[in-house]
């Protein structure tokens, strides 16, 4: 497993990009050795640690597309801690296609450490030997103990309140089910109000917060 991007591991930081816009694109051409200023990091993470003080050693992660990205580096370093014997993980993966499936080494590379990892798509070609369908439908693949659970979803917002109104439907606890929100950021230490979501200013108090309290609210709201 390589260490880069895999948390308290030494050697470069691993930062992923997709090329959509100006400055991503710009980004994607700078030279090998060319110099990118970093702020941060903000805000608050998948807080694993804290999960697993509490004994919430079941981990769930849902990923739905690009999604994937942000919890790339957590899954990491969770199929190490599985590999300890610290927890048990449980990797789902939505795409739009196989060929839309990002990190696709790395999903292989899960699964052979001896994760469960599916993955689903939305639209399969012949020969496709995987499951089809929204990815909430691998849920019920994954034998997690609800008690024990905490579940890590990034996607798009749709696919986490389903994913995770189907995770409260199997008994796992809202504040033990983590969802990551994005909005447009300037400032990113809560003092211009960009990135306001209803109460929260997400650069401050996410982007990573649990589905319980304000958090469920304010993704039924906005898909009225
Ligand atoms: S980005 Fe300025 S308050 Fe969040």
């Amino acid at each position: 497993m390589p260490g880069g991007g895999t948390p308290g591991a030494a050697g470069p930081i691993e930062h992923s990009i997709r090329d959509v816009g100006a400055v991503t694109h710009a980004l994607c051409n700078l030279p090998v050795g060319g110099a990118v200023g970093v702020r941060g990091p903000f805000g608050k993470g998948w807080d694993v640690e804290a999960q697993l003080a509490a004994g919430r050693t079941d981990v769930v992660v849902v990923a739905g597309g690009i999604g994937l990205a942000p919890l790339r580096s957590a899954v990491r370093d969770l199929v190490e801690r599985q590999q300890r014997g610290e927890v048990r993980l449980f990797v789902l993966v939505g795409a739009r296609s196989p060929d839309q499936i990002v990190f696709a080494e790395d999903v292989a590379a899960w699964r052979a450490a001896g994760s469960f990892v599916e993955v689903s798509v939305d639209v399969a070609p012949v020969g496709w030997q995987g499951s089809v369908g929204v990815v909430t439908t691998l849920l019920p693949t994954a034998s997690f103990d609800p008690a024990r659970a905490v579940a890590l979803i990034c996607g798009p917002e749709i696919m986490m309140r389903f994913t995770a109104l189907a995770l409260v439907d199997r008994g796992v606890d809202p504040d033990d089910i983590r969802i990551s929100l994005e909005r447009n950021m300037q400032c990113g230490v809560g003092l211009c109000g960009h990135c306001q979501l209803g109460p929260l200013l997400v650069c401050r108090d996410g982007p990573i917060v649990p589905y319980g309290g304000v958090a469920a609210e304010l993704l039924r709201e906005r898909e009225r």
